[in-house]
């Protein structure tokens, strides 16, 4: 079989490398922007960071979920706080120009007359959104459709009952690591036994398996008892995951905040939501997040690594790896970048 090795550290550190996957992924792929349900009743929205762009996705009061960047048209201020709410118009807090919920502008109050200025010519900016299984998506400028993005996904997770979830918990962590190091970290179950002891010792880590494959990666290991997973992982191109636990899921989606600083931000979906299970469904999400957290600081200190150059691309176990592989070949496609050793 052949060997392949570890990307190029310059890809993780470089400001140019992040920008062109800015305009090479971010903006051009579907981003999970969380729960549909966030966006049922009129003038709800959602509003989300992607790649350092600003994104909304607001119901209208005529019933259509419209998206649009969050940048107000006359001097580029930021129209919503990151989060999920509800307004009447969408008024910018510098100058307070407002919106409409369909994103015309419906006044600049004190411009002045002379000249006037024309609304219809300064509507905010559309972005395209789409759903699916009760997942809302975003995207600024796709390259192809969210099915198609979707791949194998769509097949993989049929059987289960995703939509027939509710969403109840968000949580977010912020770490000083590239988001490829904290990817590379996710797709790929290697690291459990230094890693997680505790995960380590509630799943059969020999039989933990890995496929990747039209872009999605996906994880199983037999869990042994007590573990609040159910065995399988997902990882969806290019930053979004999806966990099984009993009687319910996570997705996150990876995004950079710098080439040097990333956010993950989870959502919770349990099928009961009553309050009798409040306590377990708290200790769920309390486990995730312990595991994640065990995560970050060698994605941090691997990140220091890259930084300092004092690293050459080791080689990737073709047994446990193959997710990492994939998922810094499609990086590799998407930048069209070949200089990299393969
Ligand atoms: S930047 Fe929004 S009103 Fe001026
Ligand atoms: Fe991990």
């Amino acid at each position: 079989m052949e060997q392949f090795f570890n990307l190029d550290p310059s890809l993780y550190v470089h400001p140019d490398v992040l920008d062109a996957e800015r305009r090479r992924i971010f903006w051009r792929s579907w981003q999970l922007l969380g729960p549909a349900s966030d966006v049922t009743e009129p003038g709800r929205y959602v509003a989300a960071d992607v790649a350092g762009l600003g994104v909304i996705a607001i119901r209208g009061r005529d019933g259509a979920l419209r998206g649009f960047r969050n940048v107000c048209r006359h001097r580029g201020a930021r129209l919503l706080p990151q989060g999920k709410g509800q307004c009447g118009l969408i008024v910018c807090p510098y100058h307070k120009w407002s919106y409409s919920d369909t994103g015309a502008l419906v006044q600049a109050p004190w411009f002045g007359k002379d000249p006037a200025i024309i609304p219809e010519d300064w509507p905010l900016e559309e972005i395209h959104l789409d759903t699916w299984r009760g997942l809302l998506f975003a995207a600024v400028d796709p390259v192809e459709s969210l099915l198609d993005q979707l791949g194998d996904t769509v097949a993989e997770l049929a059987g289960e009952p995703l939509e027939s979830y509710t969403a109840a918990g968000t949580a977010k962590v912020e770490f000083d690591a590239n988001w490829k190091i904290y990817t590379d970290n996710f797709v790929e179950g290697y690291h459990i036994p230094g890693t997680h002891p505790s995960f380590y010792a509630a799943i059969d880590f020999e039989a933990f398996s890995t496929t990747a494959h039209d872009g999605l990666v996906r994880m199983t290991a037999p869990p042994k008892d007590d573990l609040f997973y159910r065995g399988k992982w997902l990882w969806m191109w290019p930053n979004w995951t999806l966990s099984l636990f009993d009687g319910g899921m996570n997705t996150s989606r990876i995004n950079p905040l710098g080439v040097d600083r990333t956010e993950q931000r989870y959502d919770f979906y349990f099928a009961d939501t009553s309050p009798e299970t409040e306590a377990a469904r708290k200790k769920t999400i309390e486990s995730n997040l312990a595991v994640v957290r065990e995560d970050i600081d060698i994605c941090a200190d691997t990140h220091r690594n890259y930084a300092a150059g004092s690293y050459t691309p080791g080689p990737l176990s073709a047994r446990h790896e193959l997710g990492v592989h994939y998922f810094q070949e499609r990086v590799r496609v998407a930048l069209d970048d070949g200089s990299a050793p393969v």
